[in-house]
Parts: structure tokens; C-alpha cells; sequence
């Protein structure tokens, strides 16, 4: 089994501060940056310009999440901007394959998403087009919510299939992960662990950014 990856969300970030908490989870293997636009989430976060110097200041990977609507259309902006992978959502695309061949194209991963209520089956069909498949556990749109367990099925049968076809294709979860979820979800069968509050909500970043790695592979 390959070691599990965390990606703190900037979200729970001080955005007043950014390059100071980018130093702050210098431990982790990647950082996750939620972009949101007021339609397809009600929340409205950050655009290209800033994925772009975010990119610039950091050296992890940037791992950029979007909630956003036409993502056929942006996502290529955000590879341009500097990301190593882009995700976007089930809910959004019309050509999920298409886009993700375009990212990949570009030298960019690609993910795609799926919220609590949309089933993992219909991926499987596409499955080797995809880096990495996000399963949300909570509802898209804000940091600190609760972690939604009733996922964990969802990223079983996910693992199983995927452990079948023998593809490397990463499973992320995002949402309500924490050092006391960790190891639920890596039970499951996750490879890359997002966690937003539960980092930077943390007295220190860093230690919290450990504990979620020690527990999730306790
Ligand atoms: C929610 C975002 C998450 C969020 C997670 O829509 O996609 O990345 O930052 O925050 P926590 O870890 O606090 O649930
Ligand atoms: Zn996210």
C-alpha cells in the first residue's frame, strides 16, 4: 500500500496571510485550494490570478478543487495558472473525458468529483481517464462541517474496483477529515486526505498536519 498524502485546505486559511500559512504546512505532500463562484456552491473563494502566485510562493504541489460551474470552459486556466492537479465536479462538466484529456495535455492531473448524494458507479466507465477520484464528505461550499461516514461505502467499492482493474488511480476524500477521522477514511481505502479546519484551526499547522498522517496510518 503507498503512503497516504495530506493536503491542507487553504480555505481555513488566513487570506490576509497566505504566504505565511502556505510556510505553515511546509510537512504536508500537497496543498488543496478551494475555488468556489457563487453558483455552482454559494460560496465565492479565489480566482486564477491568486492560484497562479500561490504557485509561485509555494513548494508543494498545488491540488486546486473546483466548485464551480463550466468547468469545461476554466479548468484549462487553472493549468495554466501553475496546478499539478485539477479536479472538478460530476455535477458540473458536460465532458468530463474531453476536459480531462485536455488537462492531461497540458501536463496537468486530472480528478474528478462526486458530492455525498451522486453514486461512484457511473465513473467506472471512464475510470482510466482520471488521476485521482474525489469523494466529498461533506456538502461542497465550506470548511468545518461534519464528516459524513455514510461516504465511507462509497470509497470502498471505489478502492475494490480499482484494486480489480489493478489502475493507480488515488482516491482523495475532503471534508470533516481530522486526526480522530483519519483513520476511518484510510480504512476505507483512501490515498489523499483533505483537511481544512482541522489544520489551520490547530495551534500548530504543522503538528496537526502529523497527527492526521500518524493516526491515518496507525
Ligand atoms: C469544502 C471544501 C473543503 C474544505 C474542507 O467544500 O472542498 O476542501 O476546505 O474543510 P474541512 O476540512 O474543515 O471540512
Ligand atoms: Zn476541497
Amino acid at each position: 500500500m503507498t503512503s497516504i498524502q495530506i493536503a491542507p485546505s487553504i480555505l481555513s486559511a488566513d487570506f490576509c496571510n497566505l504566504e505565511r500559512d502556505l510556510k505553515a504546512i511546509a510537512n504536508a505532500d500537497l496543498v488543496h485550494v478551494d475555488v468556489m463562484d457563487h453558483h455552482f456552491v454559494p460560496n465565492l473563494t479565489l480566482g486564477e490570478p491568486i492560484v497562479k502566485r500561490i504557485c509561485e510562493v509555494t513548494d508543494l504541489p498545488v491540488d486546486v478543487h473546483l466548485m464551480i460551474e463550466d468547468p469545461d470552459r476554466w479548468a484549462p486556466e487553472f493549468a495554466k495558472a501553475g496546478a499539478y492537479s485539477v479536479t472538478f465536479h460530476m455535477g458540473a462538466t458536460h465532458a468530463p473525458v474531453r476536459l480531462a484529456r485536455q488537462l492531461h495535455d497540458m501536463g496537468v492531473r486530472a480528478c474528478f468529483a462526486v458530492r455525498p448524494a451522486e453514486p461512484v458507479e457511473p465513473i467506472f466507465d471512464i475510470l482510466e481517464e482520471f488521476d485521482m477520484i474525489l469523494v466529498m464528505t461533506v456538502e461542497p461550499g465550506f470548511g468545518g462541517q461534519k464528516f459524513l461516514g455514510n461516504q465511507m461505502a462509497k470509497v470502498r467499492r471505489l478502492r475494490d474496483e480499482i484494486t480489480r482493474r489493478g489502475l493507480d488511480t488515488k482516491i482523495q476524500v475532503d471534508g470533516g477529515v481530522s486526526p480522530t477521522t483519519a483513520h476511518i477514511v484510510a480504512e476505507a481505502g483512501a490515498d489523499v486526505l483533505v483537511a481544512g479546519s482541522a489544520v489551520y484551526g490547530a495551534e500548530d499547522p504543522a503538528k496537526a498536519i502529523d497527527q492526521i498522517r500518524d493516526n491515518a496510518q496507525a
